[in-house]
């Protein structure tokens, strides 16, 4: 399904109905031309609007699939106006009518104080749900002030979507793992509100999850949605794993649904994904050789082999341990020294919390051992590049590279893997995932790997760099089938036609 599609597919559906999305991310930010580029502005496009403001979107999936329903549908997105230039451009109450350039819905901008978003948005969100979560190793802190913003805040956002539905007929979207306690405050206060969540990062098993001071409090408010979906099944499972032994609630395994105060919870896998057509490379067997040509000069490479890497600098990517496995490989396959390099381009994110400064340093420790070790007056071993990159840029090095490593020790989905396999339409490169992404679970064409084992990792690496050319299309063809027929349109689509059946269903 392409946007196009989507828009007529939902469009139709929600007729009579509003849509309001809600999530932490904005989807048109605005920021000040003389901000230098840092953190979050990473992740964005720019576009300049004037001298002095810019606007520019999330590279997000999560963006990219809604902001056509919300085009197609009206509506309104509320989330946390965070850009230098938000409040200029917007009303005194917030709203501003997007994309700048063609408005047809409304942001409503919430604003928070410095203390809600440390609270809220580093705090609870990021320093213990986030690592709870995960399960990578990196303890959850679990801190009463922090809580106490997260409900607050959920609360307001809360206030902010029954204000937005009005006396209308409604379905809130809510995003992710900022906004646990919403579904509840939405439900309580417009029962007949249609409410649907994605939570876009895994959820641990009940052990794991026992430990979280206020879990029931967050299952309590999960249980306030009609449909909560996961990327996998196995997440699913979890979920309803821990509501059944952790709340008093009756748990439908028949149905996946979750029962509290007589209504349904139903729980759901929806694997998001990408839209491949930002994806697509140059046409022209001329216009690839010069793209890679330029690539090869930017990185100052000669006729080394690329493995590339591209991460959010965050724990849970297993970046150290990608770049362990790298020098062992060079360790155990001399005959690769001097003809491989890897190239790892990372976006710094939440910088203010101590585990991702830990992490800027460990990895920097990394890329340095390698180097120190193997590094001659001709070759440089680790490229390791942790600035902004446009995303144009990063897909010519998606189609530079001989092998593209997504070492997870975690992760709900991950999008690089599908990234990458969009931006090769020669069908060559290697694709080498860790097992633990949802990714793995539809892309079993990938080298799978185990990011945790050091050996195993280093040996599928110079396997992966050994593997013909028509191996590699073999296995990228089936990839790319996959890639293609599942796209973030049939996400949003399925998850939307799903909520609106239950809406018209009551
Ligand atoms: C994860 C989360 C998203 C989030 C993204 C970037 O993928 O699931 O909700 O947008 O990380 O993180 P940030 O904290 O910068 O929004």
């Amino acid at each position: 399904m392409n946007a196009a599609e989507l828009a007529a597919a939902v469009g139709d559906l929600l007729r009579d109905t509003r849509l309001i999305v809600v999530a932490n991310r904005e989807p048109y930010i605005h920021v000040r031309t003389s901000e230098p580029t840092r953190g979050i502005w990473n992740w964005l496009r720019g576009r300049r609007e004037s001298s002095a403001i810019e606007w520019t979107r999330p590279a997000s999936g999560l963006v990219t699939a809604l902001d056509p329903v919300m085009r197609a549908c009206g509506g309104t997105w509320i989330a946390h106006g965070s850009g230098s230039a938000d409040r200029d451009a917007a009303d005194a109450r917030g709203f501003v009518k997007v994309p700048p350039d063609q408005p047809s819905y409304t942001l409503r901008r919430m604003w928070l104080t410095p203390e809600e978003e440390q609270g809220y948005y580093y705090g609870f969100a990021n320093n213990a749900l986030w690592p709870l979560c995960h399960i990578a190793y990196a303890r959850p802190v679990f801190d009463e002030a922090d809580w106490r913003q997260y409900v607050r805040v959920n609360q307001r956002f809360a206030d902010a979507v029954i204000e937005e539905v009005g006396d209308r007929r409604a379905v809130v979207f809510v995003q992710d793992y900022h906004f646990a306690l919403l579904p509840r405050l939405i439900k309580q206060a417009r029962p007949d509100v249609t409410v649907c969540h994605f939570w876009h990062i895994p959820w641990p098993n009940r052990e794991a999850f026992r430990v979280c001071p206020w879990g029931a409090e967050i299952l309590h408010g999960l249980l306030g949605n009609d449909l909560l979906g996961f990327h996998v099944q196995y997440h699913c499972n979890n979920f309803l794993d821990t509501v059944d032994r952790g709340i008093e609630s009756r748990v439908d395994y028949e149905h996946f649904a979750a029962w509290r105060g007589g209504r349904p919870t139903f729980v759901k896998p929806f694997p998001i994904s990408i839209d491949p057509s930002l994806w697509q490379g140059p046409v022209r067997a001329g216009d690839q050789a010069a793209e890679r040509k330029h690539i090869r000069a930017l990185l100052g490479l000669k006729n080394e082999k690329i493995i590339f890497g591209v991460d959010r600098l965050d724990y849970t990517k297993g970046i150290p341990d990608r770049l362990h496995a790298f020098g062992r490989m060079l360790e155990t396959h001399p005959r690769w020294r001097g003809r491989v390099s890897l190239v790892q381009v990372g976006a710094p994110s939440r910088e203010h919390l101590a585990s991702y400064q830990a992490l800027l340093a460990a990895v920097e420790s990394a890329v340095d051992a390698v180097n120190n070790r193997f590094k001659t007056d001709t070759w440089t071993p680790v490229i390791y590049r942790p600035v902004h990159h446009r995303p144009e840029e990063i897909a010519q090095m998606y189609r530079a590279a001989d092998v593209c490593v997504v070492s997870s020790l975690h992760d709900g989905m991950n999008l690089v893997a599908k990234e990458f396999i969009a931006s090769r339409a020669d069908e060559q490169g290697v694709l080498m995932l860790s097992k633990f992404t949802g990714a793995a679970r539809e892309l079993d064409q990938a080298i799978q790997i185990n990011p945790f084992a050091v050996d195993e990792f280093a040996e599928a690496m110079q396997g992966a760099l050994e593997m013909a050319p028509a191996e590699q299309t073999r296995r990228m063809h089936a990839l790319r089938e996959r890639v293609a027929s599942h796209t973030v349109f049939d996400w949003a689509a399925s998850l939307l036609q799903a909520s609106v059946r239950l809406e018209s269903d009551r």
